[in-house]
């Protein structure tokens, strides 16, 4: 049961990941059910809340500049509260309320349910509330979850990372790998199903490596969801190389109900970058995988992260990358631009890449994936 508080109107805003999705519509679930009235983004709540992603450097200049302009809106209206949550609060924590005098309260990814009670605290007592935990799962299974969609549902199965990819904040904002037992995640999954949801997302930061109790993998979790009767579709997001086995390929191929969409990030096609990324895998091993994966199903569509610009690429790394994406021709490709982050430990290492360079080579690769996405999949892919 949770406590009424409020009958405040309050807009949640969403700038991550599928993770930060699937932990906005928990909170509007908790804040409803404790009387809040959860509007559309945009002016005129009461309280503003964000959930907010750390993964490039854009992704927080949008959090800082919207703070920007809500604490100009408060001079007028003191009267707004402001919060933030999401991964930007487990990486800056409490410095946040130092750099932003206007920002009332701050909630930790392991923290959601207590949004209410803190927002309720900074009505009472007007001064700056924080609950950040260490320790704990961020994975919050409730029904009074929020979705937008009535037959499709995101189910976070784990999170966090153990990998060290020298880029990546991840495992500082999210910590160390913690999956859910898989009896929990069947449980939730059936829940889900009873509701009339007929598509399940599973999540995880590296979804691939869960490793369930009694040592359940991956794909074992997998098979034991497809057994869930009226459930008609099965897809997982994000993948690692690395953690993508056989066992994994064989399964997805015996059971129809699994997504026939395949997202696994490669980063670049220089094995001299991978390795200065620490990615566990040359650009042949991946190759090899997505070949077999290839082999046992045809019909799989494949998507793939590139980072262009990284610490140290020479024009011979940038060629290697548009040699991989024309080699594999994979059904879409994100983009991204190398952005430093403060506190991993590619942040040692010289952003020596000019802005000009790392745009041009950008470009170069987004054309070389638009070519590719006309000429075979003229349609467009099906990226459920
Ligand atoms: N496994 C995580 C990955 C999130 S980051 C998840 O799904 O939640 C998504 C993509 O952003 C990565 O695959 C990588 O291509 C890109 N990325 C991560 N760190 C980056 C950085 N510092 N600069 C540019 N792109 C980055
Ligand atoms: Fe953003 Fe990455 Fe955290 Fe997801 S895991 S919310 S993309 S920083
Ligand atoms: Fe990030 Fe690499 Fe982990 S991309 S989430 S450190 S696997």
């Amino acid at each position: 049961m949770i406590k009424k508080v409020s009958s405040h109107k309050i807009s949640i805003e969403t700038f991550g990941c599928q993770m930060n999705e699937y932990d906005s519509q928990v909170a509007r679930g908790f804040l409803e059910a404790a009387g809040f009235e959860v509007i559309g983004e945009g002016n005129g709540s009461d309280v503003y809340l964000m959930n907010t992603c750390s993964v490039r450097e854009h992704a927080e200049d949008k959090v800082y500049s919207r703070l920007g302009k809500l604490s100009k809106i408060k001079k007028t209206k003191p009267e707004i509260i402001v919060g933030l949550m999401g991964c930007m609060v487990e990486e800056h924590k409490e410095k946040l309320f130092r750099r932003f005098p206007d920002l009332d309260f701050m909630v930790g990814t392991r923290n959601i349910k207590e949004l209410p009670s803190l927002i309720e605290e900074v009505l009472r007592t007007r001064k700056q509330v924080a609950q950040i935990k260490r320790d704990g799962i961020s994975i919050e299974y409730t029904d009074l979850i929020k979705r937008d969609n009535a037959f499709h549902a995101w189910l976070p199965i784990m999170t966090g990372c153990d990998k060290v990819c020298t880029y990546c904040i991840v495992p500082v904002t999210r910590g160390r790998e913690v999956s859910m037992p898989a009896r929990e995640v069947f449980r939730e999954a059936s829940r889900l199903v009873s509701e009339g949801v007929k598509h399940i997302t599973l999540l995880g930061q590296n979804v691939n490596s869960y490793h369930g109790e009694k040592s359940v993998s991956f794909p074992q979790l997998l098979e034991m969801l497809c057994q869930i009767e009226r459930l008609e579709q099965i897809s997982f997001t994000t993948s690692h190389p690395h953690d993508a086995t056989e066992e994994l390929f064989q399964v997805i191929a015996r059971n129809p109900k699994i997504s026939r969409h395949f997202h696994l990030p490669l980063q670049s096609g220089s094995d001299r970058i991978l390795k200065r990324m620490k990615r566990l895998h040359t650009y042949q091993d991946y190759k090899a995988k997505i070949d077999r994966l290839r082999e046992l199903v045809p019909d799989i569509s494949i998507t793939t992260d590139m980072i262009t610009g990284f610490s140290g690429e020479t024009e011979e790394d940038h060629k290697a990358t548009k040699r991989a994406l024309e080699e594999i021709r994979f059904g879409g490709a994100y983009l991204f631009k190398y952005s430093l982050r403060p506190g991993t430990p590619a942040a040692k290492l010289p952003d020596d890449i000019p802005m000009d360079v790392k745009k041009r080579r950008h470009h170069e690769l987004l054309e070389i994936q638009k070519r590719i996405s006309n000429k075979d999949f003229p349609f467009g892919i099906n990226a459920s």
